[in-house]
């Protein structure tokens, strides 16, 4: 068996004499390339019905039975858009240029020169594979925009999309993690009068305190140790457009009365300035805490609350809506498909129930990533449940802690999980003997049996 190398594309040639296949495989063969050989276009076609990873096909215009143009002819016919590259015998140009005009990708005389052959190629492949990637994108970015769920809540969350985009009113969008409020505000810009503007994003959490206000209002030359030069602020480059003030609840108190006014009054101060400045910017909020028990704690200006709330969309955990993880799973399988052309892998009926049935505290970031794991993990084109990570008691086995951190969690009670994971996942492991669980764990059996009953 020949050793496993890295394929630089897979090529079919036809051609009806054997030393011109024998010359091309040899040379291709040599420059990386997965060779195949057919001596007519029957046996193309034949070839192309059972195989779909050839790049490229190489064929003779003069071939017994159904010749160069005609067989291009049928494939393109059948929606079959392999590059084709041409050859001709040295005093032939007339049918070559009729195939170029056909929208053959190139053509190569007989005799061949060889660089000439490697040349053409190795373009012909970067060609396709910058096509291919410019397409994943276009899909992709295609895909991220779109949000999926039939269920009656999601149902209310688009309708209330579609009004508010419509105005100018400042929306806030709550919901646990990876419930889709970044996905909300994108959908929201994008159907508003507002599209020809920006659609500026700030994650509150990622800024120090101390650079939260420059980076809203900017600031002037010389207005603290560092501000080398005048800087516009993310109100002001949002001008015209959207500002997406993402986890504003981690905007601390020193803040919030800047924020009220150009909430208010459209006008912002740089730090270290003395004007004013008007800004036109539609405000979209989110977060994940309850921002109204902070206001009760004095944590948070109800003055401003009010402000920022005045549409609110709460996006439902999935758990809420069970029935819209099959589409989405569909989605997302469609997203990640392993390239553009392959159809998407499927999934098996137990893995959807699987899927049903899990709590996800990740919510539908967590079914998506869940999705791509898979698609990567799964040989073959059918993810059934054993590709799946979930644990059987419903606890996620990976613990997003990143996630869990930007969430407050506390150790403890992060820990307190860990530990929950690794208790049943010792005791499924030991068939439910709690002793051997207990060994695999390095604990001793009663303290195993209490950690068990104080978690249950
Ligand atoms: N209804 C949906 N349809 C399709 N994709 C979705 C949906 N909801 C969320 N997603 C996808 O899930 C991922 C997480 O969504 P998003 O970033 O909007 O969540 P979030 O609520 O902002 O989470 P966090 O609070 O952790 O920031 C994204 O890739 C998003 O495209
Ligand atoms: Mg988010």
């Amino acid at each position: 068996m020949a050793s496993p190398r890295d394929v630089a594309g897979k090529i079919l040639i036809a051609d009806d004499e054997p030393t011109t296949i024998a010359m091309l495989s040899d040379l291709l063969f040599e420059e990386g390339y997965e060779v195949d050989g057919v001596g007519s276009g029957t046996a193309v076609l034949e070839r192309l019905e059972g195989e779909h990873d050839y790049g490229l096909l190489m064929m003779d215009l003069q071939m017994p039975g159904m010749n160069g143009l005609d067989l291009f002819e049928r494939l393109r016919k059948e929606s079959n858009d392999i590059p084709v590259i041409v050859i001709t015998a040295y005093g032939t140009s007339s049918t070559a240029i009729r195939a170029m005009q056909m929208g053959v990708y190139d053509y190569l005389q007989k005799p061949f020169d060889l660089d000439e052959v490697q040349v053409v190629v190795k373009r012909l492949f970067e060609h396709q594979a910058l096509a291919s990637r410019v397409r994943s994108l276009e899909q992709r970015a295609d895909l991220r925009e779109r949000m999926i769920g039939r269920s009656p809540a999601m149902g209310q969350i688009y309708k209330t999309i579609g009004r508010v985009a419509a105005s100018d009113a400042s929306v806030l969008v709550t919901g646990e993690t990876g419930t889709g409020k970044e996905l909300a505000a994108n959908l929201i810009h994008q159907n508003s009068s507002r599209r020809s503007g920006p659609l500026v994003k700030v994650n509150c959490a990622a800024l120090p305190e101390t650079l939260i206000e420059s980076e809203l209002f900017g600031h002037e030359k010389g207005a603290f140790t560092g501000a080398v030069a005048q800087r516009k602020g993310r109100f002001e480059q949002a001008h015209k457009g959207t500002i997406f003030l993402d986890e504003v609840g981690e905007i601390t108190l020193p803040v919030h009365k800047k924020l009220l006014r150009v909430l208010q009054e459209g006008e912002i101060e740089r730090v270290g300035g003395t004007g004013i400045v008007k800004v036109d910017v539609r405000v979209v909020a989110a977060t994940n805490r309850d921002l109204l028990d902070e206001v009760k704690q004095g944590n948070f200006r109800e003055d401003l609350y009010y402000r920022l709330n005045v549409i609110n969309i709460h996006m439902p955990p999935l758990r809420e809506r069970r029935g819209d993880i099959p589409i989405l799973v569909e989605h997302f399988l469609d997203k990640y498909r392993y390239k553009p052309s392959a159809p998407p892998t499927r999934i098996s009926e137990d893995a959807i129930e699987r899927l049903e049935q899990y709590d996800w505290p990740g919510n539908v970031r967590q079914l998506e990533n869940e999705i791509e794991r898979a698609v990567v993990l799964t040989q073959g084109n059918v993810i059934t449940s054993h590709a799946l990570n979930l644990s059987q008691h419903g606890i996620p086995t990976q613990v997003d802690l990143a996630t869990r951190v930007r969430n407050r969690e506390t150790l403890a009670n992060v820990l307190a999980e860990v530990e929950r994971v690794m208790l049943y996942e010792a005791l499924q492991q030991s068939d439910g003997d709690e002793k051997e669980a207990a060994h695999r764990l390095g604990l001793e059996p009663e303290d195993f049996h209490q950690r068990l009953q104080s978690v249950k």
